[in-house]
């Protein structure tokens, strides 16, 4: 039987990682799977026992005890949901509670997995790794507007704080860290429109394919 065909598409906050998996999985008839929802949805949970996100005893539990209405919830995105999301992500038992659904998401029909350890942890055989990036200041420009197009919404600079604080906990924790695998390709968007940067990806899934 042939390995599925996975794509892992990772990268700091507001790369525009989102977008281009789900259009690639769109375009390929592959199941999407946002990987930060688990994340998210877990660390909501563990503010709503009135625990600190950081907590690995809450945490843990919350992770385990996940059900799916808890990724139906209005506010999984903003501020409070990102901060508690990438706490619990720091903790190894959090991690390993989330693992098997999402390799098992990915082995039976393929899929694409956007999130920060999709090639290095989750799926390292995967046979196309992407690492989506874009500057800082355009991140926190296009989270700034997505914000803004929803409604009140902190300043820029907060944003742009915001999101240095949890990037730098995504890439310095001792488990799953954010970088690039090994033989992932890079994208850097910060000048390229989402159009644009879906081409290239496609042109390198479909000779991905055709390698098979
Ligand atoms: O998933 P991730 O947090 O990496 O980013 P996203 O939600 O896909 O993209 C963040 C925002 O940037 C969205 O509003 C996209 O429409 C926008 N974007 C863009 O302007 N140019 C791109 N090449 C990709 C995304
Ligand atoms: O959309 P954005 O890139 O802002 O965030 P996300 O992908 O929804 O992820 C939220 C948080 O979950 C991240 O800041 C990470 O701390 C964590 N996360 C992770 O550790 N591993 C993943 N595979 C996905 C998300």
């Amino acid at each position: 039987m042939s390995t599925p065909f996975v794509i892992a598409v990772d990268g700091p906050a507001a790369a525009g990682k989102g977008t281009l998996a789900r259009r690639l999985a769109r375009e390929l008839g592959l199941p999407y799977l946002d990987t930060g929802l688990l994340y998210r949805a877990t660390g909501r949970r563990a503010l709503d026992m009135g625990a600190d996100p950081a907590d690995p005893v809450a945490a843990e539990a919350a992770a385990r005890d996940l059900t799916p209405a808890d990724f139906e919830r209005p506010d999984l995105r903003g501020p409070a949901a990102d901060a508690a999301a990438s706490k619990v992500a720091a903790i190894p038992g959090v991690r390993a509670a989330l693992l098997e659904f999402q390799r098992g998401f990915g082995a039976r029909h393929g899929a694409v997995l956007d999130g920060r350890d999709i090639g290095t942890v989750v799926f390292p055989e995967a046979r196309l790794k992407l690492f989506v990036t874009a500057s800082p200041e355009v991140r926190a420009q296009r989270r700034h507007a997505e914000l803004l197009a929803k409604g009140p919404a902190p300043s820029l600079d907060q944003v742009a704080r915001d999101m240095a604080d949890r990037d730098a906990r995504d890439a310095n924790r001792g488990v799953a860290p954010l970088r690039p695998a090994e033989d992932a390709k890079l994208l850097d968007t910060s000048e390229l429109d989402a159009e644009t940067v879906f081409q290239i990806a496609l042109s390198w899934a479909v000779a991905a394919q055709k390698a098979t």
